[in-house]
C-alpha cells in the first residue's frame, strides 16, 4: 500500500494559522497537534464608539494596520514553528474587513509555500467549545447568539449542521445593542446592557416573552424591542429606573432562550447544548441555562468569555479540523459577505492523525 502522503505540506505535523476580521476584531492565532498554541486579538470597540456602531470602512483600514502585527506576536509567541496551512475568515460578514484577512493570508501563503483555506465564521464559533479543556462530543446542540445571528442549531458532526430555529427579526445581540441605545448607553451596548442590569430588579418590568408560547424554535425579538421602548418614553427616568428596565429586558431575553434551547433538547434528544456567540458571555444567560439544564437533566457547555466573541482561535481551531480540505497551490484572496451555514460540508479527505507530539499516527 503507497500510504505517501501526495503533497508536502502534509508530511509536516500540522500548525495552522488562524486569522478573523470579518467585523470589528481583528485576530490571529497558531493551532497545533498539541491544542491552541497562542492567540492575540485587537478590538477596534474604541475606534467606532463615537459613531454609535461599526463603520465599515474604518473597520477595513484599521484590519490593514493591525493583522500583520497580530500575525507576528502570535507566531513569536508560540517559538516560531513552521506553518503547515493558513485558515481564514472567509464569511459572511463586512465584505471590506472580510478581504483584509483574505488578502493577508494569500499573500502570507504565496511568501511561505502554505496552502490557504477560507472557513465559515460561523462554524468557527459552533466548534469554539471544542478549545476548551472538557469539549462536548457530537451531537450537540448550538445555541448561536451574536450580534447578527440568533441560531439553534444541531451539530451533528464537522460540517453536518441543520437549523432548528433562527431569529425572524432582530439577532438577539442587536436587541441587546438597540435596547442599550434608547436608554443611552454607549457602544458596544450589550455588556454595558448586562452591567447596568445587574444594579436592577428583572421583575420590575413585565416585558413580553416574544414566541415563547409559540410552538416551534424560531425566534423575535423586535416587538421587545418596541416594548422597552415604550416604556422608557413612558417613565419617569432615573439611574435605578433605567436598571430596572435593562434588568427586566435581559430577563425576558434569558427565559426565551432559556425556553427554546430547552425545547430543542427534548425535540431533538441530544442532551448537549453548547452556547456560542458574544451574547453567550452574558452571565445571566449563563446562569439560567446552567440552572435549566440541571433541572432537565441535560449538560451545557460554554466556552470562555474571549472564545464566546469573534476570535482567531476558533478559526484556527476549524482550520486544523478542516485539513483535509487544505489544496496546494496558490489560493484566490476570496471572500463572501453572504454564506448560509447549510451550504458547508463535511471535509473532503479524512485528515492524517496525530498523537499530541506531532507524530503521525496514521495516513
Ligand atoms: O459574536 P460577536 O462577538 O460578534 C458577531 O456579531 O459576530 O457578538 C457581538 C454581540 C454584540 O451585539 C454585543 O452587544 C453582544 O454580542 N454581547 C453581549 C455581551 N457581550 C457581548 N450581549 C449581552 N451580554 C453580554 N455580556
Ligand atoms: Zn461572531
Amino acid at each position: 500500500m503507497d500510504d505517501t502522503p501526495k503533497h508536502a505540506f502534509l508530511q509536516r505535523p500540522p500548525v495552522i494559522l488562524g486569522i478573523e476580521s470579518s467585523c470589528d476584531e481583528s485576530a490571529a492565532a497558531l493551532y497545533g497537534a498539541s491544542g491552541l498554541m497562542a492567540h492575540a486579538l485587537y478590538s477596534q470597540v474604541d475606534l467606532h464608539a463615537g459613531y454609535g456602531g461599526v463603520v465599515p470602512e474604518l473597520a477595513s483600514r484599521d484590519h490593514i494596520r493591525k493583522l500583520l502585527p497580530l500575525i507576528e506576536r502570535v507566531r513569536a509567541e508560540a517559538g516560531d514553528p513552521a506553518l503547515t496551512g493558513i485558515a481564514y475568515t472567509r464569511g459572511p460578514g463586512l465584505i471590506g474587513a472580510l478581504l483584509v484577512g483574505a488578502s493577508v493570508s494569500a499573500g502570507l501563503g504565496m511568501s511561505l509555500g502554505v496552502p490557504v483555506l477560507g472557513v465559515h465564521h460561523m462554524e468557527g464559533h459552533l466548534l469554539s467549545p471544542l478549545l476548551e479543556a472538557d469539549p462536548p462530543a457530537f451531537p450537540y446542540v448550538a445555541l448561536l447568539v451574536s450580534g447578527g445571528h440568533t441560531l439553534l442549531v444541531a451539530v451533528e458532526g464537522l460540517g453536518r449542521y441543520r437549523t432548528l430555529g433562527r431569529s425572524l427579526d432582530d439577532a438577539v445581540g442587536e436587541a441587546f445593542d438597540k435596547t442599550a441605545k434608547i436608554l443611552g448607553l454607549g457602544y458596544p451596548g450589550g455588556p454595558a446592557l448586562a452591567a447596568l442590569a445587574a444594579d436592577g430588579d428583572p421583575r420590575a418590568y413585565d416585558f413580553p416573552r416574544p414566541m415563547r408560547a409559540r410552538p416551534g424554535l424560531d425566534f423575535s425579538f423586535s416587538g421587545l424591542k418596541t416594548a422597552v421602548m415604550l416604556t422608557v418614553k413612558h417613565s419617569e427616568r432615573s439611574p435605578a429606573v433605567d436598571a430596572d428596565i435593562a434588568a427586566s429586558f435581559q430577563q425576558a431575553v434569558v427565559d426565551t432562550l432559556v425556553a427554546k434551547c430547552a425545547r430543542a433538547i427534548r425535540a431533538t434528544g441530544i442532551e448537549r447544548l453548547v452556547v456560542a456567540g458574544g451574547v453567550g458571555a452574558n452571565a445571566a444567560l449563563r446562569a439560567a441555562l446552567a440552572r435549566r439544564a440541571a433541572r432537565d437533566g441535560f449538560t451545557v457547555h460554554f466556552p470562555r468569555q474571549a472564545f464566546c466573541t469573534d476570535n482567531a482561535a476558533m478559526i484556527a481551531l476549524t482550520g486544523y479540523l478542516r485539513r483535509g480540505d487544505f489544496r496546494p497551490g496558490i489560493a484566490p484572496a476570496e471572500a463572501v459577505a453572504r454564506w448560509p451555514l447549510e451550504d458547508l460540508r463535511p471535509p473532503e479527505a479524512a485528515p492524517i492523525a496525530y498523537d499530541r507530539a506531532g507524530t503521525a499516527e496514521s495516513f
